[in-house]
C-alpha cells in the first residue's frame, strides 16, 4: 500500500546493481510513493545492464553512470539530474561499499593497503565526496535529506567483516561531521541506517555469511530486516515526518543492536 509520503520529492539513489541489491528496494519504493528519481552506479555495474530494467519499472528514470571516487563524474551527475528535474534533488540515498581484501580473503592483520585504502574510498570518503559537492554546489533542497547504509560491525567486533568495519565507522563519522554543517547551511538531514545482514552481492562477500545471517535472526526478536523493510523506513527517512531527525545512526535490524541473548540462542548452546 502507497501513502504517497514522496509526492513532488526528487531523489538520486546510487547502487542499485540488481533485483537483490538493497538501493533496487528502495528505489521502487521511492518511486510507489510518488518520488521521481535518477538512478547511479559505476560504469561497470552498468554495463551488466541490469538497472535499465529498474529504470523502466520507475517511470523511465534516467541512468547515470558515476563512480564515486571521481568528483568529476559525481559533479556531472548532480548537474544532469538538476537539470533532469529542472531544481535541486530533495533526497539522496548511498547505498555503496566494496572491499578488495574481502573478495581476496585477505585476514585483517595481513591487508592490502592498496586495497584498504580503495575500500574507504569507496565505502567512505564517497559519502564525504557527495555532501561536499551537493553543498558546494547547493544541490539539496531545504530540509532536504540524505541516507546512507550502515553495519553495526562500526561499533561491534565481527571479525570476517574485515576493514569493512573501519569504512563503517568513518561512514557514520561523516554523517554526524556533515550533518552539523548542512543542518546550520540549508537544513538538509543527513543519517545513516545500520541494516541487518541481507542477502545480496556485497553481502554474500563476506566469509560465513550463511551462518552469519542465521545468528543474527536468531539474535533478533523480531527476526533479521529484509530489504524490503529498509526500503520502507528509508521512505520515511526521505519523507517529511522525520524533519528533525539528523545525524543519528540508526539500527533498522528487529532488536538485535540491543539483544544480549535470546532463548534460541541459550537453546542452540545447549545442544
Ligand atoms: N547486505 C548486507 O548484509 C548489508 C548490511 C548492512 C549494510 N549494507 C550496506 O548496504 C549498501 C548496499 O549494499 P548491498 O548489500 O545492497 O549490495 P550490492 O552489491 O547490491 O550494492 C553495492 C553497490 O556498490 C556499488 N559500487 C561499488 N563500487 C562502486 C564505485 N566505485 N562507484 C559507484 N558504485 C560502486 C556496486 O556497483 C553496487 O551497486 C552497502 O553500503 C553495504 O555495506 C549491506
Amino acid at each position: 500500500m502507497a501513502y504517497n509520503l514522496l509526492k513532488g520529492k526528487k531523489g538520486i539513489i546510487f547502487g542499485a546493481l540488481n533485483e537483490q541489491s538493497i538501493a533496487w528496494k528502495i528505489a521502487e519504493k521511492c518511486y510507489e510513493e510518488g518520488a521521481q528519481i535518477v538512478l547511479t552506479n559505476a560504469p561497470i555495474a552498468l554495463r551488466m545492464g541490469e538497472i535499465n530494467k529498474l529504470a523502466e519499472t520507475c517511470g523511465n528514470a534516467p541512468v547515470i553512470p558515476a563512480d564515486v571516487t571521481s568528483n568529476d563524474d559525481l559533479k556531472n551527475l548532480l548537474t544532469k539530474s538538476i537539470e533532469h528535474f529542472g531544481g535541486q534533488v530533495d533526497f539522496i540515498l548511498h547505498s555503496v561499499g566494496m572491499s578488495m581484501n574481502m573478495r581476496k580473503n585477505n585476514h585483517y592483520t595481513a591487508l592490502n593497503y592498496d586495497f584498504t585504502h580503495k575500500t574507504f574510498d569507496i565505502s567512505a570518503m564517497s559519502f564525504h565526496r557527495v555532501l561536499q559537492l551537493a553543498y558546494q554546489m547547493d544541490a539539496i533542497s531545504e530540509w532536504g535529506s540524505v541516507v546512507a547504509l550502515t553495519y553495526i560491525a562500526a561499533q561491534r567486533v565481527f571479525p570476517d567483516y574485515n576493514e569493512m568495519a573501519d569504512a563503517k565507522a568513518l561512514l557514520e563519522s561523516v554523517a554526524r561531521s556533515f550533518g552539523y554543517q548542512y543542518a546550520k547551511k540549508n537544513k538538509v538531514r543527513i543519517n545513516t541506517v545500520s541494516q541487518s545482514p541481507t542477502r545480496t552481492t556485497a553481502g554474500s562477500g563476506v566469509k560465513g555469511f550463511e551462518g552469519f545471517i542465521s545468528f543474527a535472526e536468531k539474535m533478533s526478536p523480531l527476526g533479521n530486516a529484509t530489504a524490503e523493510d529498509c526500503a520502507n523506513y528509508c521512505v520515511t527517512l526521505f519523507s517529511d515526518l522525520t524533519k528533525m531527525v539528523t545525524m543519528q545512526n540508526l539500527f533498522h535490524d528487529g532488536g538485535f543492536s540491543f539483544t544480549g541473548v535470546t532463548a534460541e540462542v541459550i537453546e542452540q548452546m545447549e545442544k
